[in-house]
């Protein structure tokens, strides 16, 4: 038999042993997940006994996060914008640096709407959003949440990314509101898939009265423009920026157990942001938002993308680490 302060020491020691980043802190949450209690509990509770059961499943988790896997992956949950989502490997964990992307958005709208002489209290009434490269779902669905009556349509090349996207749109009661479709960003074509021609939408019940014909349409055409969508007011991508030539340097929680497809741009890293910076000027109104994550080296490749004529109001916001993590343009 072994206690909470025990299990706790023991499971730190482990993880300081094997050199896990914020080794306290994950012994915790793998003690929390596998207790089924918060954190409080835990410290009012030092002398709680442990029951055989528990603490096998416990000192299980803690030799595997020892051996690399995500602390996400064990526990398959992580908080962004204040909403638990589910992770799997088959999506990006989503990262706190991605909430500056929410931030810049909704300020964007909200000068917007300032301009526009409208009312402060926005609802995003009206609004057409993309999320390309939804993971997930993470930033679809924290803009749903924060835009109560917008409409937003988040893509995927990875089937097996959407499927989780869907789960947490309804988990967090926005499913409605968010249609997922299998495309290469906001195209429709090169999605690498065995057997079929058409992408695919995922999900949704909702999504079939709006992209019905996605069955009928002619190969190679978008899913977006098929339905008659290519007109956004908003669209947002955290989009693969690692360079291949950096997976050395990679942690190896990140390398050895994050989906590739989430990871790497290219050999540089920076190598999608050219064909989502074209196709967001062909699909968003005039006026529209485009709001892209960068890699920490993607700036001097990227910014020069978002040139006059077609780009005005050009930004940058740095994460808290310094780092140069946000570009948004407005269409001309
Ligand atoms: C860096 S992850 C971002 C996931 C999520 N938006 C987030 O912020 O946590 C990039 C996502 O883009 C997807 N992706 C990669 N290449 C793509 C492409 N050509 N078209 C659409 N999605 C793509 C990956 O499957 C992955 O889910």
């Amino acid at each position: 038999m072994t206690d909470v302060r025990s299990a706790l020491k023991q499971g730190l020691a482990q993880l300081r042993e094997a050199q896990v980043p914020s080794y306290m802190l994950a012994a915790e949450l793998l003690l929390l997940h596998v207790l089924g209690r918060d954190r409080t509990w835990i410290y009012a509770h030092p002398e709680q006994e442990i029951s055989a059961a528990d603490a096998a499943r416990y000192f299980e988790l803690i030799a595997r996060r020892a051996s690399g896997e995500p602390t996400q992956h064990l526990t398959g949950k992580q908080e962004f914008w204040g909403l638990e989502f589910e992770v799997t490997p088959d999506v990006l964990i989503p990262r706190p640096e991605t909430e500056h992307v929410i931030e810049v958005a909704l300020d964007r709208l909200a000068v917007r709407e300032l301009r526009a002489g409208r009312k402060q209290t926005f609802t995003g009434e009206g609004l057409q959003i993309a999320d390309i490269g939804t993971g997930s779902g993470c930033i679809a669905i924290a803009l749903a949440k924060e835009l109560a009556q917008a409409t937003i349509y988040a893509t995927d090349i990875s089937c097996a990314a959407l499927a989780v996207a869907r789960r947490n749109a309804t988990r967090h009661g926005v499913s409605d509101r968010i249609h997922f479709i299998e495309s290469n960003l906001l195209d429709g074509r090169g999605v690498r898939r065995a057997a079929s021609t058409a992408p695919s939408v995922v999900g949704a019940q909702h999504a079939a009265p709006l992209l019905g014909n996605v069955a009928t349409g002619s190969e190679g055409e978008s899913p977006i423009t098929r339905h008659g969508l290519h007109s956004f007011d908003l669209i947002v991508s955290n989009p693969p920026y690692v360079g291949r030539r950096e997976a050395a340097t990679l942690m190896r929680e990140v390398r050895d157990h994050e989906p590739e497809i989430a990871l790497y741009g290219g050999e540089e890293g920076y190598e999608l942001y050219a064909g989502l910076i074209t196709q967001a000027a062909a699909h968003l109104n005039p006026g529209g938002i485009l709001v892209l994550e960068l890699g920490h080296n993607s700036l001097p490749a990227v910014q020069p993308l978002l040139d006059a004529p077609t780009w005005t109001n050009v930004g940058v916001t740095n994460d808290l680490a310094g780092i140069p993590r946000v570009l948004a343009a407005e269409k001309t």
